[in-house]
């Protein structure tokens, strides 16, 4: 089986065109940890599509073509894995599970999590994130009564963190409304040290601890303590409610009710790696992208007067969304979040590995071939998009899927070019909990407030960080009050 079908002779990794590098080191030295997507996309421009790179021992192949990267994402898990890298760096970070497991293993974990997010109970959740939001405007009023200018990623990581926690572990952490310790600054350690790890050169960490393999150890033992905090209350309630085992009520349980049968196969470190994953996998992605469309519409005003006006208009007298129908009527909101994906997305870079020779773009690769897919080269090609460059949520909205303008493919395509939640049989399961989180903040983003500024650390654009998963570097809004007070009391505070 191949990944896409070649009328020629696959060719060779060593005849493709790439970046020259020095003899061993190969590119390594070109490249920053945290400019390594933007990096790889100019070369992609440079060198053509696909390409070869060299980190160290390491071959790549770098592949931009969205045929070619959704044909070998579909050939998971018999063909194309996970890297054997992030497997074990991942590990031994704690959270072995769903994300970083490959073949049976992986089938085994991947039926047990999509428990968890099947509509039915994101439905019966809803409640709990309408309760977070109603939080999450607390604090954003306190910061407008202040003055004070928010730091838009740290509070987004702290509203995305207590929706995963309540979703997945029914456990109401509010960190919303504390400002002591919060789990958050563990969290924060663990994907940047991931993404450090696997663009090291050589596995030092393995034999000789740092002081900052230290402090990180020091941040992994904070979360399994938090970890197995939540995994005892969760054993708590079904001792309390036997019946619970029948019909568990969140992600936490089920793994629980799982693992606890005879020939479940899964021990307590897969319930444990699962549970940090679902923090670690629900936390930045989310609050990054939200950040992202923060920042954009701060900067695109006719999208944000669009976008604020739907959402007042469906809300009415509510400054938060309380049914799940007004949700559903945001789709100039949810069409600003393919947008923002389009143009940023969070993870821009997927690395894998083949689990045996196999053909990805036309290119031969061996057994423990690697290849790098390049998200967002699609998205920005003309082909696809027209002006790809231009923030433009409309070309979102149905009936007509992405509106043609001149340059689209065909309706209903460009959701198979722009693949910010991955695609195949591994495609990001928590992408409808992220829409959902996502359109709830901005909802009451726009329904309570008005965004006065969204500051960038140099007054220049904003610009992107690589950390594992792809941030906008220090932004901080300001807000004020609500222009138009004559809507209602809604639920203010
Ligand atoms: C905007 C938000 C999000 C984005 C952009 C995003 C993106 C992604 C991407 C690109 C992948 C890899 C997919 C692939 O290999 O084809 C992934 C996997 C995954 N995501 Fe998300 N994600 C988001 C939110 C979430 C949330 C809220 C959760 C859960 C709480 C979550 C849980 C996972 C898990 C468990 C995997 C691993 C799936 C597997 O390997 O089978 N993600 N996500």
């Amino acid at each position: 089986m191949t990944s896409v079908a070649v009328a020629d002779r696959p060719r060779r990794l060593s005849d493709l065109p790439g970046p020259p590098g020095l003899p061993l080191l190969g590119n390594s030295l070109q490249i920053q940890p945290e400019r390594f997507h933007l990096q790889l996309e100019d070369w992609s421009r440079t060198h053509g599509d696909p390409y070869r790179l060299r980190l160290g021992t390491r071959r790549l192949l770098v592949v931009a073509d969205p045929a070619a990267i959704a044909a070998a994402l579909r050939d998971r898990p018999a063909v194309i894995n996970r890297t054997e890298r992030l497997v074990r760096g991942a590990t031994e970070l704690g959270f072995g599970g769903v994300f970083a497991s490959n073949g049976e293993d992986w089938r085994r974990q991947r039926s047990m999590v999509m428990a968890a997010f099947d509509p039915g109970h994101i439905k019966s959740y809803f409640p709990s994130l309408v309760h977070i939001t109603q939080r999450f405007q607390r604090r954003w009023q306190r910061a407008v009564d202040t003055g004070a200018a928010i730091d838009l990623g740290a509070d987004l990581m702290r509203y995305t963190v207590d929706a995963i926690a309540g979703l997945a572990f029914g456990a109401d952490i509010n960190t919303l409304e504390s400002d002591d310790e919060v789990i958050q600054q563990h969290l924060d350690k663990i994907f940047p040290a991931l993404g450090r790890r696997l663009q090291a050169f050589f596995p030092y960490w393995r034999y000789v601890k740092l002081p900052a393999d230290r402090r990180l150890d020091r941040h992994v033992a904070a979360l399994r303590e938090a970890v197995q905090g939540f995994i005892a209350q969760a054993r708590a309630r079904l001792a309390a409610e036997p019946a619970r085992r029948a019909a568990p009520a969140n992600l936490i349980e089920a793994m629980i009710v799982a693992r606890d049968s005879p020939a479940s196969g899964l021990g307590d470190r897969d319930v444990a790696g699962n549970v940090l994953t679902m923090l670690l996998a629900g936390e930045d992605t989310t609050a990054n992208t939200l950040s992202w469309m923060v920042y954009l519409l701060s900067r695109h005003p006719a999208a944000l007067a669009r976008a604020r006006d739907e959402v007042r208009a469906v809300l009415g007298d509510d400054r938060v969304p309380t049914r799940l129908e007004q949700l559903a009527a945001l789709d100039y909101v949810e069409a600003c979040a393919h947008e923002t994906m389009r143009l940023k997305p969070v993870a821009p870079l997927l690395v894998m590995q083949a689990a045996r020779a196999t053909v990805v773009a036309g290119v031969a690769l061996p057994a423990g071939g690697l290849m790098v897919f390049l998200s967002r080269a699609g998205s920005m090609d003309a082909r696809h998009f027209a002006q790809p460059e231009a923030f433009e949520p409309a070309r979102w909205l149905k009936p007509t899927g992405p509106q043609a303008g001149g340059g689209v493919a065909a309706p209903g395509s460009a959701k198979r070019v722009s693949m910010p939640f991955g695609a195949g049989p591994r495609i990001c399961p928590g992408r409808y909990l992220a829409l959902l989180e996502m359109k709830m903040a901005m909802a009451m983003l726009l329904g309570s407030f008005e965004i006065e500024s969204v500051a960038t650390p140099d007054g220049g654009p904003a610009r992107e960080r690589m950390a594992f998963t792809m941030s906008p570097v220090g932004l901080k809004l300001r807000l004020r009050a609500r222009s138009d007070p004559a809507a209602g009391p809604g639920d203010r505070p």
